[in-house]
């Protein structure tokens, strides 16, 4: 299939890519996403989340079907969705006894920046489809629980929106625009805003039937907005809606190449990240370019189903990689216990999605608090049970080797 096709093809998905929906049945989708569930439908519902998979019931109850169908679907039959939590179910723990460990310490560092547990927010689009406040009240949840938040490109808030409102760690997602001249000037304002690093995130294929069998879009103004945040400012809300899906759908570079990374350092100084890696050649590859991190993932199931989980992978890339670059990953991050097998396997720290943005959709900032401190709870446990006073004490001799 040429590229121009495949471009074509990612439109069409919706995404998490920058370009949304473009639906032939618009007037339908506005209605179908504010709809209400019927009361027949309705779960018992939690009255205080315990664990991640209350709040993803709350974030159920209240946001429109369409919008919590984009947050927890996965592309096509969802294989690699499941997968990921799969893989994490099926590894066993298996803890010594007696080690005398009753405080654990989980602060870290990434990229020598210190953070108060090796949990961050994954960039996540389209946030403020899920709460009023998008990606501020996440901005503001990461800083008060002392972590780093990720911001998508496509966050709905621009990069100097979320900096005011939040001085904590951020690193910024970067999807590139085909002007080089637009690009170059957002990457200058990332710089400008204090983010610490750029994350390209080139993993591609997105096919979601839940989306297009709900005509999820972006309504026109929040298209708008996020073309203008990122420096496209022909873009008005003048404008029909049919031509800004027009202009956004031939707006972004879909083909880059690992050229892209020569012209990415030629501009900037921050250090770069690249997110999607799941092949150790693509891994060894980017840390001979020189890069500063690899995140392992497979962009939660979101991207072409069938491929592995992305904990799966992660033990061969963390062993071609070594101490080359920092290595972190994501992908079905639900329990503490997750995030201590991911830190076994050889990550600095993990990233979680669709944890909080269902935290953001069930309570806004709070929401996203709460997420984080369930899952800090979980990982202190796991670490007193596992014997460990630090992170950098969690390692392989955790977890029962693969033929048991
Ligand atoms: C994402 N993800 C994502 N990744 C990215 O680099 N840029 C983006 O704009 C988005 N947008 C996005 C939207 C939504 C609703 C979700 C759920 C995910 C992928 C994300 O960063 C991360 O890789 C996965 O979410 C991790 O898997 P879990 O934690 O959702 O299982």
């Amino acid at each position: 299939m040429d590229r121009r096709k495949f471009a074509q093809l990612l439109t069409c998905g919706g995404a998490s890519l920058p370009m949304f929906q473009v639906a032939a049945a618009e007037q339908n989708s506005a209605k179908e996403q504010t709809e209400k569930k019927s009361p027949q439908q309705a779960k018992p519902l939690p009255s205080e989340p315990v664990n991640v998979s209350d709040v993803r019931l709350l974030a159920e109850a209240k946001l429109p079907k369409a919008t919590y169908d984009y947050i927890s679907t996965g592309s096509a039959d969802e294989i690699t969705l499941r997968e990921n939590i799969a893989a994490f179910q099926r590894m066993k723990v298996l803890p010594p006894l007696l080690t005398g460990v009753s405080e654990p310490d989980l602060s870290t560092t990434v990229l020598g920046q210190k953070i108060s547990l090796p949990i961050m927010l994954a960039p996540v689009a389209a946030q403020r489809m899920y709460h009023r406040e998008g990606a501020l009240a996440a901005a503001r949840a990461a800083e008060s629980a002392g972590t780093l938040f990720g911001v998508s490109s496509s966050a709905s808030n621009s990069v100097e929106e979320i900096a005011q409102v939040s001085k904590g760690p951020k690193w910024y997602q970067l999807y590139v625009p085909k002007d080089r001249t637009v690009a170059k000037k957002l990457v200058q304002r990332v710089e400008r805003a204090g983010y610490q690093a750029i994350i390209v995130t080139v993993d591609l294929g997105e096919w979601k039937d839940a989306d297009r069998r709900n005509r999820f879009m972006l309504p026109k103004e929040m298209l708008v907005k996020h073309l203008q945040d990122t420096g496209f400012q022909q873009v008005s809300n003048k404008m029909s809606y049919e031509d800004v899906i027009a202009f956004n759908a031939q707006a972004w570079d879909v083909s880059l190449s690992w050229d892209f990374f020569k012209w990415l350092r030629s501009i900037t100084d921050l250090p770069v990240l690249l997110k999607g890696v799941l092949r150790k050649d693509d891994a060894e590859k980017a840390v001979s370019m020189g890069l500063d991190g690899i995140i392992v993932s497979n962009h939660g199931g979101r991207r072409l189903d069938g491929m592995p989980a992305s904990i799966d992978m992660l033990p061969e890339i963390a062993e071609t990689v070594g101490d080359r670059a920092e290595i972190y990953m994501d992908g079905g991050i639900r329990r503490g216990t997750d995030v201590l097998k991911a830190l076994a396997l050889g990550a600095k720290a993990v990233l979680i999605g669709r944890p909080y943005a269902w935290g953001l959709g069930a309570d806004g900032e709070a929401g996203v608090r709460k997420v984080i401190e369930l899952l800090r709870a979980e990982l202190l446990n796991a670490m007193i049970a596992g014997g460990c006073s630090k992170v950098s004490d969690v390692n392989r001799s955790l977890l029962l080797s693969e033929s048991r």
